[in-house]
């Protein structure tokens, strides 16, 4: 899966995902990271990416020429309009593992990270973006929603985490939140492992997992449990 990222802090980016799975997954070859410089597209000297607001007020706003030179420099017309185009807004719709389970079936995924007060309007009645939201909070740039959900995409592919990882990850995709987690020792400050995770009973503790995911959602998420709206 390759990932094009468009970003004013091409550091902040990389630092990110030279670690931990991520950086693991570039080097078993489940995900290849591009990282391009907004500011390499700017005109001047002073490489500004921004600019202040027509009609007045606060922040500043992504102009929109080096966004369309920076994407059309690495994509042709046909690949602008067929590979997802991503653009990090807290106006976005707001992401889910649903929709990290579809979009990590793809091969090409680019991702522009905004930054300041918005971008331009111009960038999306010009571009087939679609604007996508990590949830109901503003972050000062995109490139940290970019992060969590590049994660969240690379950790979905074949190869890319160990067996038990994904049995875990299959219980988040029953629309369930996890259930609790026990390791040694048996027994910490007055607090047990409960005796049916000792028991080497596989179908008894299976129940126990989901009986307590079960109990955890209702009462955390209840909203989870709801029936879909319908359509
Ligand atoms: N940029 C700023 N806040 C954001 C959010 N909540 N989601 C995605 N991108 C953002």
């Amino acid at each position: 899966m390759r990932f094009d990222i468009l970003t004013l802090f091409p550091d902040m980016m990389a630092a990110v995902l030279d670690t931990s799975m991520l950086k693991i997954a570039r080097d078993k070859g489940c995900a290849e990271y591009r990282i391009h410089d907004i500011r390499d597209f700017t005109k001047g000297v002073h490489r500004k990416a921004d600019d202040r607001p027509f009609g007045g007020g606060p922040g500043m706003v992504l102009k929109p020429e080096p966004i369309f030179e920076c994407l059309e420099s690495f994509l042709s017309p046909e690949e602008l309009n067929s590979i997802p185009l991503l653009a990090m807004s807290p106006q976005g719709e707001r992401y889910n593992q649903t929709m990290a389970k579809d979009l990590s079936k793809e091969i090409r995924i680019v991702i522009l990270c905004g930054h300041y007060e918005g971008f331009d309007q111009r960038i999306f009645d010009g571009l087939p973006l679609k604007e996508v939201s990590i949830g109901d909070y503003v972050l000062t740039q995109g490139e940290l929603p970019a992060l969590v959900l590049i994660d969240s995409l690379v950790r979905l592919r074949p190869g890319v985490l160990g067996d038990a990882e994904s049995a875990a990850r299959e219980s988040f995709e029953n629309g369930l939140l996890d259930h609790p987690h026990y390791t040694r020792p048996v027994e910490f400050r007055g607090m047990t492992v409960p005796e049916v995770l000792r028991s080497g009973n596989h179908a008894k503790i299976e129940a126990w997992r989901l009986e307590q995911a079960r109990l955890c959602t209702q009462e955390r998420r209840p909203d989870l449990l709801e029936p879909p709206p319908e359509s």
